[in-house]
């Protein structure tokens, strides 16, 4: 049910075209002199403004017909028609849980009867509906969308045979594939690639973003990757350390560029917001001077879903708690694509990299209980099982010191369709990259000329990814918590709205 958020305050004015919200952007400053720290709270007077028409939106996926993209695909569709079938429990209506701006609600305010109310997270700002998503994309599978749900194994199968009339049609552009960049086991599904040199296969990209746009009446295009993990890419000066390098490069055919990497620097050079859900370092120098320059948003990177995200909860806990982790091991087992793709030893590697430092501002937040410098072992293993397919295993180990040496250990078993975790965290890339490109900030006493946008590596999508991107010299933001608070804090800031403090003076206070 869609609700409608009005905000009566002086400093909140809608016009036709905006939703301007006068702002008094508070936080501290600590300057640290020794065993000295110098504490000045600030405030910023700041106007945010928001567009209020939602454009059409089309999304166009890297890995189309993976089982991520096959499911997201179904997902939209399905919810658009509002599907349901029968299942052994019943019938099952087609849905977006999992994700926040279906299924997650932001707390507005009190009632005088004290009670909380909560309003839908999709209601608060203006923002691009699912079902009115138009998708497309690539890959190097031939098969058609409806084949490739089939091959996905992750729906029902009553499902699957109402959507696949509708998935048909559908059939993904033939994309770039360098074999040295994905395990070698993807090669027999490699039947649908581009040829020629680096600088035709970028110039295709980007002419098949132009045509999608134009065919499709899209009014903005996402670009996001969700193809297989490509390895690391080593950083080479001259040829992806500078936007220059990178494009000479590409003249030159140089084989130290990633398809990713080609397909961020195709999406930016049409305008078009790139976000990189795999593990590869896809975002290479080069490629944030380019989206700086060009104004484009790109953000990454890795899908925030299971593991991760736990982690990044009790971690959190454990050391905001003083109690001190000090062994994490974290064990994986799958037996989809990714999960083969991923038995490779480089492609494992990136994943490897991009689970490892999930935890380190918890731990350099607290140095009472870590010197600097030290933290927890931290081990992550994954192994590819076929049998269990999109069903992935995973078993952590947490090992904390409590006091007096004592000892806690914490174990978890998730058991959970991979895909099923992955498709609502793409649809809440998209909307809300779709929507933070919509909101411009001033200083109150600029002119309006002045208004600028966020900065183009939007690490307000941290919440989403297990290793956030994040402009240069910035510090990441791990804990879940925080970074969800962000984003809902910010919308709030839209509309004139006070961050949630949780003092909940109103209830303490006779
Ligand atoms: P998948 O293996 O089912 O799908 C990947 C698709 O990419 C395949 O259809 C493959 O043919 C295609 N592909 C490979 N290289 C390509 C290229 N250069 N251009 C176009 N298409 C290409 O994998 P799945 O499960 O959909 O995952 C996709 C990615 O998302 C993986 O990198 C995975 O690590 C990442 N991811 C997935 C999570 C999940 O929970 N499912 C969580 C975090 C990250």
């Amino acid at each position: 049910m869609k609700v409608d958020i009005t905000v009566d305050s002086a400093n909140v004015k809608y016009t036709p075209n905006y939703i301007e919200a006068k702002y008094d952007y508070q936080y501290t400053s600590a300057v640290k002199e020794g065993s000295r720290i110098l504490v000045t709270p600030k405030t910023e007077k700041l106007v945010l403004r928001t567009t209020r028409k939602v454009p059409r939106l089309g999304v166009m996926l890297v890995g189309w017909g993976g089982n991520n993209g096959s499911t997201f695909t179904a997902a939209v569709i399905a919810n658009r028609l509002g599907l349901s079938w029968p299942t052994k429990k019943g019938v099952q209506k087609a849905n977006w849980f999992g994700c926040n701006y279906s299924s997650s609600t932001v707390k507005m305010g009190l009632v005088y009867t004290r009670d909380n109310v909560h309003v839908p997270f999709c209601n608060l700002l203006p923002m691009v509906h699912p079902d009115d998503i138009v998708i497309d994309g690539w890959d190097i599978s031939s098969r058609t969308l409806a084949e490739a749900m089939e091959r996905a194994q992750v729906l029902e199968p009553a499902l699957q045979e109402q959507l696949k009339p509708h998935m048909r049609n559908m059939k993904p552009r033939p994309s770039m594939y360098f074999p040295d960049y994905i395990a070698a086991n993807q090669k027999s599904r490699a039947d649908n690639v581009l040829v020629g040199s680096k600088l035709e296969q970028v110039e295709k990209i980007k002419m098949d973003i132009e045509q999608f746009k134009k065919q499709s009446n899209v009014d903005t295009v996402i670009v996001l990757w969700t193809a297989n993990t490509e390895c690391f890419s080593t950083v080479m000066e001259g040829v992806n350390d500078t936007y220059e390098s990178i494009k000479k490069a590409i003249v030159q055919d140089h084989s130290g560029l990633s398809p990713s990497t080609l397909f961020a620097y195709a999406s930016i050079a049409c305008g078009c917001t790139y976000i990189n859900g795999s593990p590869q370092n896809t975002f290479v120098p080069g490629i944030i001077e380019f989206a700086e320059r060009q104004g484009v948003f790109i953000a990454g990177d890795d899908f925030k879903s299971g593991q991760t995200k736990i982690k990044s909860v009790l971690v959190d806990f454990l050391v905001g708690a003083g109690i001190k982790p000090v062994s994490i091991v974290s064990y994986n087992h799958l037996g989809n694509n990714d999960g083969k793709n991923l038995s490779a030893p480089k492609q494992f590697r990136s994943k490897e990299i991009s689970k490892s430092n999930v935890v380190d501002d918890m731990v350099e937040s607290n140095e009472i209980l870590f010197k600097p410098g030290e933290k927890p072992d931290h081990v992550v293993v994954i192994k590819y099982v076929p049998y269990v397919g999109d069903s992935k295993r995973a078993l952590d180990e947490y090992t904390s010191e409590i006091m007096m040496g004592g000892t806690n250990t914490i174990v978890i078993h998730n058991t959970c369709e991979d895909s099923l975790l992955a498709t609502p965290i793409i649809l809440d890339l998209v909307l809300l990259a779709e929507l933070f490109s919509r909101i411009k900030i001033k200083r109150e006493n600029w002119s309006d000329e002045e208004y600028t946008g966020f900065h183009s590596v939007l690490s307000l999508l941290s919440y989403l990814c297990k290793a956030p991107l994040v402009p240069p010299g910035t510090p990441v933001v791990n804990a879940l918590a925080k970074q969800r608070a962000a984003i809902e804090n910010v919308m709030k800031a839209c509309l004139g709205l006070p961050p949630d403090n949780n003092m909940t003076l109103e209830h303490k206070v006779p």
